[in-house]
Formats: C-alpha cells, structure tokens, sequence
C-alpha cells in the first residue's frame, strides 16, 4: 500500500502522515514509498492512538449542563453544525437547550476537542496539593459521659499549661485551644458532646487525630460512654481513655477497666490494646502522663500539614457580637490563616480583620492545628462548616452565590441514603460485604434478644455489624451516626424522636421500627440476600482465534483476530484458551476496526482486540461471555 493511499484511508494529509512516519522512526521517502499490509495495520493503529492523545491533550473547559449555543461558542463552530450533529444522533434539540455533559463531550470529541468540567474555584482551591509537609501538633477531642469530667480536665491543662504564664488567666473561651508543651504542642477540641462530634464529621470535617475517652472512677462506664466510644469507633481514630476523678474517696479504676473490658476496650495492663490513664482535675494526678501519651500517640500517627499552602480550616464555634459581628473560631487544617486573607465559610465570606489566639491575644497568622477566632465575615457559619481562603472578594462572592444557588436547589430535592431496597444495587457497585445496623430496642432484655437473633443470620461473605445498640428512643445521635457509618436505624417496640426523624428525613436515612421480631428479621435477612455476592451465569457470545499480536503504545497489547463464532462485543467478560485450556481471565477492553473503536464485531470480521494479558500469543482463542447476575437464597 502505498503511503497517500495509506494518508487517505486514514483521512489525513500525505506530508502529516510522512512527518508522524518519520517521528515514529518508521523510514519513509516519498509519498509514493510503499508498505506491506501489516506494516499498514500498525502504522494505522499507531496513528489512531497518536490521533487520540491528540485529542485528550486538546483539553476545552466548560461547565455541565452547556446550552448549544455555549457549547458552539466553546468549540468554535457554528450552532447549526451542532444541531445537526445532534439530529445524526437522533436528539432533535433547539439552540438553547441544554446538553448532558455525556452528550456535550461527544459532540466535542467529534472536532477532536476533550472536553472537561471546569473544576469549581472552591474545588481549585481545596484540592490544592499539599506540598512540602511539615509536622504538626495532634487535635485531641474529649467525650464521654455527661459530667464525667471533661471540661474540668480541659481547664486543668489549660490553666497550669497556659493560665499560669498568663498574668490576666484565661480571657476568653474559644471552641478549641492549643496547649505548648516541652516536647510539643497539642490542640484540644472542646466539645459539647458526640453528636456535634460527629455533626461535624457528617459534613466532611473529619477534625480529630486522637480521641480521649473520658469516664469518671466512681460512677463508671454509662450509656453515653458506649455512645460516644461508637462515635469514636466510627471516626477509626485512636482511643485513649483517661479515668478521671480519682482523688474521689469512692474512685474504683478496677471496675472502670472491667467495664472497659467488656465493651471491648480491653486495657493495656490487663493485656489488652487500650491505653488508660487515671487522672484527676482536682490536684493534677496524672494529667502530665496523660499528655505525654497524647504527644507519643501523635508521633506515631506522623501528622504533617503543608504550612505554606492557601489555608483551610474549621468553624468550631460562631457566634454574633454586638461589637465586632460574627466572631468565628477557627481550627486550621492546612496552610497558614493570615490577617488580610479573603476568605469563605459555609453561605458567607470576607476579609479577616483580626484574629485572636485561644488567650485573647491579636495574632497575624495561625499555623496548621491552632485555633484562632476570626473577625471579619459577613455572616455566622455553622460549626463544622470548612473555612477557606480565596485569591480575592470576587472569587469569595461567586463561590457563596453558587453555593447558595446549589443548596436551593438541593431543598427541592431530598436527599437518598441508604435503603434497605438499594442493598442489591450497591451490592453490585460497590461490593460492600457489612450490613451495617443501629439497633435500638424498648429495654435491655428486648435488645439482648432481638441482638442474638440477628447475629444467627449469619453468612460466611456478609457481615452483620452492629455500629452501635442501646436502650430507647431512636435520637438525633442514632441518626448521625448512621449517615457517617452508612447504617441504617432498626428499632425495636421503640418510637423515633421528633428532632430525630425530622434529621433522617433531611439526611435521607432510613428507619425502620418494628413491633413484630419475625418481621424485623425477614426484613434484614432480604437484605443479607441482596448482598450476597450473586451468582454469576455466563452466557457466551462468541469466539475470535489469536491470529497476530502487536503492541500499541497507548492500549498495550492487541490481539489481531478473527471472529470464528458469533460476535465479539466489547466491555463484556472473556477467557483466554490456549490447546482448550482457560489461561487469562479478563474482559473486551478494546475493540477495533481498522483505526476505529467498535463495539462489536460479527463472525467471519476481522478486528483488534485487547484483554489486557500481555502473555496472548498466536493461535490463542478468545472466548466472550455476558454475565448474569442472579440472586441467591440464605440456607435457612
Ligand atoms: P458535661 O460537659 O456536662 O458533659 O460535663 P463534663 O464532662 O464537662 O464534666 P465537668 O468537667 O463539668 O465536671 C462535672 C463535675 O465533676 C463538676 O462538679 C466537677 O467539679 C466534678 N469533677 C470533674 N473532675 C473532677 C475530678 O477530677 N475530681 C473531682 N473530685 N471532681 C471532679
Ligand atoms: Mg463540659
């Protein structure tokens, strides 16, 4: 064949076919210089890879959905030309319509352009690369039962390692603060309890590297301990529980760790994994060991932070003063917050005025980790909302006026979380294997009962895992919790608070409440059953024998075949056979007509095909399967 047959079968410009030949190191001399037909096959292949890296190299922002008429401004074509491409593909569309990003990116292929979502300012912004990594100080946050002790604990650390170098004692309160040690610096997260804990968590602000369990020595592990341990569980970050109260003339720790032990916190000097520590925040037993396990805990988790990059952060708390506005205490994740920094949090935005350290003092700049109050926003953020910075006000003003439009938007629509009736669905797109369960049930009997039956529909593929248990109403904290587990709720002659159900509904998660314990185990073994991985029934579709092999530098390795039986499709399963025996595994990643990707190919037709198994060789058979999935019964 020679090479201006060659230039137009492939539809280019003899001189370009010669200049790519010779870039491809492949010697050609003239236009009338020829090559034999397997050179011509990879040459062809060779080029409709090159056309292709052309195309995704030649990169076109646009933002999804994209009326016609933009569309055509962004391509550089006439709207008509657009119109009829769509009417080719059957979509008799008018030029202010607006198209999918699917179809839009289509259309864009076909004038070679790749076109891609423009990526939010705010997305530019939070996805900035984390660059020279430096260490940081550990955020600890305390839970634990009301009046166990926490706050006491947080004030004993902060007045003998703050106050007493402070001659004006703690001036004000801030949601977090940052104690200086000397080998170290930890900040504290001062939280009202774990569902603001994990409220925050909720809303993607997974703040915390260390969790201190806090539970009092005469009063022992309570529900809310459980509670917030579960939390704390769901967060996977490390525990340390601090049994506090100790100076107590009826402190009983072996209890405590007793308790510990059965809630599967079994404690270091009894052989097991947990680190406990008993303190008191009357006379200061034990708080220096304490933050001395805090200190080592962290050096092991290796925390580091980019201090250089533009700052992120978290509101902890907001609040309004008559004065100054919105005050915002600010947690900083990455970078450093400056004074003068344009900056966005939740629906509002501004720039900072003054900031002020956890003693009240004016700072310029705030490090990763350290907490600071921020002055100078339009509005008061909720705690957990992120706070960035932005390159200037207008950026700041179109992030909040998108992010008001979108969440307008999305009250419209409420939103789908998890249902028992997806599990099949889920099963299939993500393979999860745990059926995640929040059980609540009328009393503690009840719940031992319903709790042993569930645990006897068992399967050796799927797991039962209780995220949490309790006794009583299903709350707001139940509902939490499942959004950031992916469980779902499951009560048992119990009713589901006001705030609770209102939060779900919002969340869109799903709960169930049952009178009768027969239907309440029905209902979870159906669903067992949809995540049992299904049984898979191949069909087969065709056959192609191996005929030559070649290798193209984007798609790897193809097999040139003929299809001797039925249709080669392509994306569907296949097995390599070689003298009838099965040796690779895979599926129809390309599928090729001479330069074009196809999707199928009929018996007797030639094609290209790659299955991703470099060992293919000539001869080799390739037999294609479609897959049905079908359900499977639990043994009963
Ligand atoms: P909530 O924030 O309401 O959940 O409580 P908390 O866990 O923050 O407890 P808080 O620090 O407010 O302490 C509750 C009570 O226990 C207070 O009356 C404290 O004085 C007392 N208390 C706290 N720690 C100790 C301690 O180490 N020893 C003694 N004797 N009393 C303590
Ligand atoms: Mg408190």
């Amino acid at each position: 064949m020679r090479i201006h047959e060659l230039a137009k079968e492939l539809g280019i410009d003899t001189k370009e076919l010669i200049t790519k030949l010779r870039s491809m190191n492949f010697p050609v001399k003239s236009h009338m210089s020829s090559v034999d037909s397997d050179t011509a096959e990879i040459i062809k292949n060779e080029i409709s890879v090159l056309k292709e890296k052309e195309i995704e190299e030649n990169v076109i922002e646009a933002d999804f959905p994209i009326s016609v008429k933009d569309l055509a401004v962004r391509l550089n074509k006439k709207p008509s030309e657009l119109l009829a491409d769509l009417l080719r593909e059957g979509k008799f569309i008018n030029i202010n319509q607006n198209l999918d990003e699917e179809t839009a990116k289509k259309i864009a292929y076909k004038y070679k352009i790749n076109l891609k979502k423009k990526p939010s300012q705010e997305e530019v912004i939070l996805h900035t690369e984390s660059k020279n990594l430096k260490r940081r100080p550990p955020i600890v946050t305390l839970m634990g039962h009301i009046d166990h002790g926490k706050t006491s604990l947080l004030d004993y650390i902060r007045k003998s390692k703050i106050a007493e170098k402070e001659s004006g004692g703690i001036t004000q309160h801030i949601g977090a603060y940052q104690v200086t040690l000397p080998k170290g610096k930890i900040s504290f997260l001062d939280t009202p309890g774990h569902e603001t804990f994990t409220a925050m968590r909720s809303r993607g602000a997974n703040l915390t590297d260390i969790v201190i369990l806090v539970v009092a020595s005469d009063e022992g592990v309570k529900p809310q301990t459980e509670e917030a341990l579960d939390h704390a569980k769901a967060a996977n970050v490390p525990i340390i529980v601090a049994i506090t109260k100790m100076d107590k003339a009826n402190a009983n720790p072996d209890m405590v760790k007793q308790q510990l032990s059965k809630i599967g916190l079994v404690p270091e000097d009894w052989g097991g994994k947990t680190t406990t520590i008993g303190v008191s925040a009357k006379t200061g037993k034990g708080i220096d060991e304490l933050l001395e396990l805090i200190l080592l805990q962290a050096e092991l988790l290796d925390l580091k932070a980019d201090y250089t990059r533009p700052a992120v952060g978290v509101a902890v708390e907001a609040r309004l003063s008559k004065g100054k506005g919105p005050l915002v205490d600010i947690l900083v994740r990455e970078g450093t917050l400056q004074v003068g920094d344009c900056c966005v949090s939740g629906h509002f935005w501004g720039k900072i005025r003054a900031m002020n350290d956890d003693r009240g003092g004016a700072v310029n700049e705030a490090l990763p980790a350290s907490a600071v109050e921020v002055v100078g926003l339009n509005g008061v953020p909720n705690p957990g909302d992120q706070l960035f910075v932005v390159p200037d006000e207008k950026a700041a003003k179109e992030i909040v006026e998108k992010r008001r439009e979108e969440d307008a938007k999305l009250k419209l629509k409420s939103p789908v979380h998890f249902k028992l009736e997806d599990l099949f669905k889920k099963v299939k797109e993500e393979k999860i294997k745990q059926l995640k369960v929040i059980l609540k049930a009328d009393v503690g009997g009840t719940l031992e009962a319903v709790e042993e039956a569930l645990r006897k529909i068992s399967h050796e593929e799927v797991e039962l895992v209780l995220t949490h248990k309790g006794v009583g109403s299903i709350n707001a904290s139940d509902v939490l919790l499942a959004e950031v587990t992916d469980a779902i709720i499951v009560g048992f002659k119990v009713t589901t608070e006001p705030q609770a159900r209102d939060l779900a509904k919002q969340k869109g998660i799903e709960i169930r409440v049952y009178q009768i314990v027969y239907e309440l185990l029905d209902d979870i073994k159906a669903a067992f059953e949809g995540m049992l991985a299904p049984h898979v029934k191949k069909i087969f579709l065709g056959r192609a024998r191996v005929k030559t092999v070649f290798k193209l530098s984007k798609s790897g390795i193809i097999a040139g075949c003929i299809v001797e039986k039925g249709r080669v499709q392509r994306n569907f399963a296949c097995q390599v056979l070689r003298s009838n025996a099965p040796v690779y595994e895979g599926k129809v990643q390309s599928l090729k007509r001479f330069k074009d990707d196809v999707r199928d190919v009929a018996e007797g037709v030639e094609c290209g095909i790659g299955v991703g198994f470099d060992g293919i060789k000539e001869g080799d058979v390739i037999d294609v399967y479609s897959e049905e999935l079908v359900t499977r019964r639990l043994k009963e």
